[in-house]
């Protein structure tokens, strides 16, 4: 029976190619309904299916899905359709069809981030809703701010140009990767607090090893404290599946072009509503707006064609399944860990509990760079990964799969990375 839906759905990929994507997803949403995610992530038939969404260039290894991933053809051929629409007549159809209907893709991902539609702005990435409470939060002289040493560098920066003009000042501690406990990573950011400390600014998961932080901790540990935090998901939403509740966080901000694999130049922010009034906004909205979340979306003219093809990506998202989704990710993390995890000189230095990590791992090759190791892979085995380097703490790649990743992909990566350990970069 298995087999022959397998058999059909096959045959019926070739035709979803052609412009019948829907029919993709609705097969990937019936697909053996009652298997749980773990009995999925090895369920070459249903990830056979999944790939054929996709047109991506099988001749170099893509292993770097973290800084922007690719949109499946439903959501590429969306964006084709709306920019179509764009250009029959921009002013009518932007204004009286494709900008309406944000309010249509605002309140589907904040049905699957848990929060109320008006709690959520669209962005075009993480930068932007991060920098929107980052440079619209109330803060004093004097005031610090508590990040890590593996925040993102231009959220970091944002901090840096606040010490520069409003006096504040950023304070910054490091962990070790991989950290010995979720614990010990609590228990690093509660002993960095001082009685000036009045934001503290951490990633969900960490953009240099894949590291998912102990965020609702942190969360409930601040506010008990009457401190704020900001939560960098620019890597979490809709890698594995969590809630606004799960995180019980004021403020996260998200990149779509990431996790989603929504067009590149969209993302989303989040603040809790009794916050809303008291963020300025990046680009000046009237007082009458103060409480009204759209006041963070008003940029001016911009490719409105890119965000309606978001309601397309959750579609895909959910098609797949966000927890058949993310235990296929951990698979694909764990077979290439496995295989060099014993190799002489390799570190892992992403932990391996489902708590702590999902698709994203990063190893370091002692008396090898990051940079070298990268090049390395693409020269010689057409393998793109990224370098990810912590000044005095790491220089590591970071390997980052995606739901249309091969078996036999990883396999070329732990293969090349066996022979870097064993020959070194020959
Ligand atoms: C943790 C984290 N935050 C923020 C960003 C910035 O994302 P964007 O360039 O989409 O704004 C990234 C990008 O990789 C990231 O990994």
């Amino acid at each position: 029976m298995h087999r022959r839906h397998f058999v059909a759905s096959a045959a019926a990929g070739v035709v979803s190619l052609n412009g019948q994507a829907l029919h993709l997803a609705d097969r990937l949403a019936t697909w053996t309904p009652s298997a749980t995610p773990d009995k999925v992530a090895d369920d070459e038939d249903f990830w056979f299916t999944v790939r054929q969404a996709f047109t991506v260039d099988r001749n170099n290894i893509n292993l770097n899905n973290g800084s922007v991933a690719p949109s499946p053809k439903s959501v590429q051929q969306a964006q084709l359709d709306y920019l179509a629409m764009t250009n029959m007549s921009p002013s009518y159809y932007v204004d009286e069809t494709l900008y309406p209907a944000f309010d249509v893709v605002r309140g589907r991902l904040a049905a699957r981030f848990g929060c109320d539609a008006e709690e959520l702005a669209l962005t075009r990435n993480t930068t932007e809703a991060l920098e929107i409470v980052q440079f619209g939060m109330p803060l004093e002289r004097g005031d610090e701010i508590l990040t890590t040493t593996q925040d993102y560098p231009s959220m970091t920066s944002a901090w840096r140009q606040r010490e520069r003009r409003d006096g504040v000042v950023l304070r910054m501690i490091s962990f070790p990767s991989p950290p010995p406990s979720v614990d010990d990573l609590v228990a690093r950011v509660e002993r960095a607090i001082t009685p000036k400390t009045k934001v503290i600014h951490v990633s969900h998961v960490y953009f240099t090893t894949g590291q998912i932080f102990p965020v609702q901790r942190i969360c409930r540990m601040a506010r008990a404290r009457g401190i704020e935090v900001i939560v960098d998901g620019g890597h979490s939403y809709a890698q594995f599946p969590f809630t606004r509740d799960d995180l019980d966080c004021d403020y996260f901000g998200t990149s779509l072009h990431k996790w989603l694999s929504a067009p590149v130049g969209t993302g989303f922010l989040y603040v809790r509503k009794e916050k809303i009034p008291k963020i300025w906004s990046l680009f000046a909205s009237p007082p009458e707006m103060a409480a009204n979340i759209r006041k963070f979306e008003g940029i001016g003219t911009f490719p409105v064609h890119i965000r309606n093809p978001i309601t397309e990506a959750v579609d895909f998202w959910e098609s797949i399944g966000p927890e058949r989704k993310a235990a296929r990710l951990r698979l694909l993390r764990r077979r290439w860990v496995n295989a060099v995890r014993e190799l002489p000189k390799v570190k892992i230095l992403t932990p391996d509990d489902d708590a702590q990590s999902c698709a994203l791992g990063a190893l370091s090759l002692d008396g090898v760079t990051g940079p070298q190791l990268t090049d390395w892979l693409m020269k010689r085995h057409r393998v793109h990964v990224r370098p990810r380097e912590v000044s005095g703490e790491f220089s590591a790649i970071r390997v980052t799969p995606n739901v249309y990743t091969t078996l036999q992909e990883i396999d070329v990566f732990a293969r090349a990375m066996t022979h870097a350990a064993t020959r070194g970069l020959t």
